[in-house]
C-alpha cells in the first residue's frame, strides 16, 4: 500500500501515518488509549460481563494493522482469564520489522513486548498458539474476498474511516457481519456512522451509541440479544 511513517500519539504511544491518504491507523489522541476504550473496554470486557462463567470467546477483527489490538485482547484474555481464539484479516500486511520498530515499551511490559514480536513473526493462514489460552489466526485477505466459515462472539471492526474506503462503510458490509455475530455477541467500533448503525438495527442488532474514545464523541456498540 502506501509509505508509511511512525506518528507518536497524544498518549505517548505509536501508530503509523499515511501521508499519500492523510490517515492513521489509531486516532491521534492515544493509539493505546483508543484500542483499549473502544475495543477492550467496550468491546471484549462487556462480552465478559455478559457471560461471566462463559468458557472460551472467538474474536473477529476487521483490519490487523499494527496488531495492536490483538495485543490488547491478548492481554485482556490472560488477565479476565478467557481462553480466546482470534481471527484477524488484513488486506495489506505490515512488515514485522516495520512494526517492530514501534516503541511501545513505556505501554508494554517485558513479556508483553515478547508476545508482541511472536504475534507478528508467526506465520499466517495458520491458528497458532501464542500463549496456552490465545489461538491467533492472522489471514491476509480482503474483509470482500473472506469466506466466514464459523460465527463469532466479538467483532472489532477497525477499518480505516469512510473518507478513505468508502466501500467499507456499505450497508452490505455491515448486514455480512451482523450474520456472523453469535447470541449474545458483540460488535464494536471506533465509529458511530449513522448509516452503520441503522444497518446493524436492520439485522436485529440491540445499537448502544457510546460515548467516544478521547477526541471522539460517540462510539456503537452492537449486541445480538436473541437467536433469529
Ligand atoms: C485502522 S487500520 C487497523 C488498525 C489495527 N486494528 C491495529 O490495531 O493496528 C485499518 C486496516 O485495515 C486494512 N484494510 C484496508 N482495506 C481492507 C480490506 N478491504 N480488507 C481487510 N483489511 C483492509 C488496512 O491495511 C489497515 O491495516
Amino acid at each position: 500500500m502506501q509509505e508509511k511513517e511512525i506518528y507518536t500519539t497524544a498518549d505517548g504511544s505509536p501508530t503509523f501515518y499515511m501521508q499519500a491518504l492523510d490517515e492513521y491507523y489509531h486516532s491521534r489522541h492515544g493509539a493505546v488509549q483508543e484500542s483499549n476504550y473502544v475495543f477492550i473496554e467496550k468491546g471484549l470486557a462487556h462480552w465478559r460481563s455478559l457471560h461471566p462463567t462463559a468458557p472460551s470467546c472467538s474474536i473477529f477483527e476487521m483490519g490487523m494493522g499494527t496488531g495492536l489490538n490483538v495485543l490488547l485482547a491478548l492481554k485482556a484474555s490472560l488477565s479476565q482469564k478467557i481462553s480466546t481464539k482470534m481471527t484477524t484479516i488484513e488486506a495489506f500486511p505490515l512488515s514485522a520489522d516495520l512494526v517492530l520498530k514501534e516503541d511501545f515499551s513505556a505501554f508494554l511490559s517485558p513479556e508483553e513486548l515478547h508476545f508482541f514480536k511472536t504475534i507478528h513473526e508467526s506465520e499466517w493462514e495458520e491458528m497458532i498458539s501464542i500463549q496456552e489460552d490465545f489461538q491467533l489466526k492472522k489471514v491476509n485477505t480482503k474483509l470482500e474476498d473472506f469466506s466466514f466459515d464459523s460465527s463469532y462472539d466479538v467483532i472489532f471492526y477497525d477499518a480505516f474511516g469512510a473518507r478513505t474506503q468508502p466501500e467499507l462503510w456499505e450497508d452490505e458490509v455491515f448486514y455480512r457481519l451482523a450474520e456472523q455475530l453469535r447470541p449474545g455477541g458483540v460488535f464494536v467500533t471506533y465509529s458511530a456512522k449513522g448509516s452503520m448503525r441503522r444497518a446493524l438495527e436492520k439485522m436485529g442488532l440491540a445499537v448502544e451509541r457510546l460515548a467516544g474514545p478521547p477526541g471522539k464523541r460517540e462510539m456503537i456498540r452492537a449486541i445480538r440479544t436473541s437467536s433469529r
